[in-house]
């Protein structure tokens, strides 16, 4: 197995239902925080750990993220004709020229094993990461996946990133029962997705980060719908777990579930608190809200 992990995979294909009518025509994942959507913070982060290939697996109604990631010619045309520099910098440096994006069709939604099964052809024979960017988690450090290859370097193996949660809210996560082997790291004994409080095995939740090693994609064949009628990656680790050793990691940094209206309202709040142009003014208003 390769010591670095230099593909990533993103799966955009649901639906948006909890955002609708905002995501009727336009993908959730493109909902901006302040002013980069969702899709480019988790972007963001993969490429600060080092990713080199970003394996997109989208659905109907997508393409504005294919748009993101491309060169907008009109744009940066009109943009140098006025003078804007700064302004093209922002468009033109998203992606480095040194990574590669592809985009893979998944034609029916059949679940997030089903999606990150559909990147076999692209990833091959190497250890890969999954990233949902309805979890987007600020690390000013390092960034949450730079963590997590870090340990991967150093154990060779799956690596999930966890985080504890209120007991009462099990039922939305795959839900891991460890044993501790120090630094914030567990082996995984045992991992269900979305189980009841009361047949959860601990409150330790996977948030939306993963790396896997490519023994998955036999796992993810071998699954049937689970929770939900899905096919749910949960299950294939699962059964990965009984073969190779898959740990948990507890990362830090700050984790917004951007799948919430809440978790959603949250993150662009904090980070509009910590917004260059934005901090000082936003925080006079929040404050003046608060007094009112
Ligand atoms: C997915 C996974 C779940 C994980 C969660 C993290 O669920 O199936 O195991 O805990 O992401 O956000 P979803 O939120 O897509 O229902």
């Amino acid at each position: 197995m390769k010591n670095a992990i230099k593909k990533a995979v993103f799966p955009v294909a649901g639906m948006g239902t909890r955002f609708l009518p905002a995501t009727k025509a336009n993908p959730k994942e493109m909902l901006p925080v302040v002013d980069k959507p969702l899709i480019q913070y988790a972007v963001e982060e993969a490429l600060a750990a080092g990713i080199e290939v970003l394996v997109f697996i989208t659905g109907s109604n997508k393409r504005a993220i294919e748009d993101h990631f491309d060169k907008a010619y009109e744009l940066e045309n009109e943009l140098e004709l006025r003078g804007k520099t700064e302004t093209l910098k922002l468009i033109q440096n998203i992606i480095p020229p040194h990574v590669t994006c592809v985009h893979i069709r998944q034609a029916e939604a059949l679940g997030l094993g089903h999606a990150v099964g559909r990147a076999k052809a692209v990833i091959g024979d190497e250890a890969f990461a999954v990233i949902l960017a309805d979890d987007l988690i600020d690390d000013q450090a390092s960034g949450c996946l730079s963590q997590m290859v870090q340990v991967f370097k150093e154990w060779q193996c799956s690596v999930l990133g966890v985080e504890r949660i209120d007991p009462t809210e099990t039922q939305s996560y795959g839900i891991v029962r460890s044993n501790s082997i120090g630094n914030n790291l567990g082996r995984v004994e045992e991992i269900v997705e979305k189980p009841k409080p009361e047949k959860a095995p601990s409150n330790l939740a996977v948030v939306g980060r993963y790396i896997l090693t490519p023994k998955i994609f036999d796992k993810l064949d071998l699954v049937t719908p689970g929770a939900g009628g899905e096919i749910q990656l949960t299950d294939a680790i699962a059964l990965l777990l009984k073969e190779q050793a898959v740990l948990s990691y507890e990362f830090s940094g700050k984790r917004y579930d951007c799948g919430s209206k809440l978790g959603y309202l949250i993150a662009t709040v904090e980070q509009g608190l910590q917004h260059e142009e934005l901090k000082e003014e936003f925080k006079a208003y929040l404050q003046g809200l608060i007094l009112e």
